[in-house]
């Protein structure tokens, strides 16, 4: 058996459950309003990493992140469907989607990697695109 938690260290958990319910909520009301806009840095970076996309790569993350919402063939449901979204987007403007979200749809800045989410982009230009 161990012995009861003294006081102040559950003092201290409450502490942090705050800190972390703080957050949240901070993260919440961002992701509300479409999170952060990318930055001319993070998207100069994100180009970057397109320019050498690993398209395999970027089907797994179409699979694991966001075919849940736009269909495993691009065909839409909750999100858009992608056909031609290579027409509607610069590349620049397509990376910037998927850094910042839009509407309903999540930002993925800082929740997938630089490499990752210029994997996807190149994934759905040359997929779903006319590319
Ligand atoms: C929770 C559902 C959801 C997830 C997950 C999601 N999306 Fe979306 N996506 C949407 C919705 C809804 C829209 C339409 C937003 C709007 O314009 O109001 C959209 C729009 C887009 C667009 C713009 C399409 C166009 O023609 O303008 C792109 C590009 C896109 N999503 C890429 C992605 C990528 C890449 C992922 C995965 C990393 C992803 N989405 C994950 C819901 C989602």
């Amino acid at each position: 058996m161990r012995p009861a938690a003294p006081r102040r260290s559950a003092s201290a958990r409450r502490a942090r459950r705050l800190t972390v319910a703080v957050a949240l909520v901070a993260a919440l009301s961002l992701a509300g309003c479409g999170g952060a806009d990318a930055s001319e840095a993070d998207l100069d970076r994100l180009e970057q990493a397109f320019a050498s996309a690993d398209v395999a790569l970027g089907t797994e993350v179409f699979d694991d992140s966001c075919s849940v919402c736009h269909g495993s063939d691009g065909s839409g449901g909750v999100g858009a469907a992608l056909g031609g979204v290579d027409e509607r987007l610069s590349v620049r403007n397509h990376l910037s989607v998927v850094w910042t979200g839009r509407g309903s749809m999540p930002p993925f800045g800082g929740i997938l990697t630089d490499a990752e989410i210029a994997a996807v982009v190149a994934y759905q230009r040359s997929t779903f695109g006319t590319e």
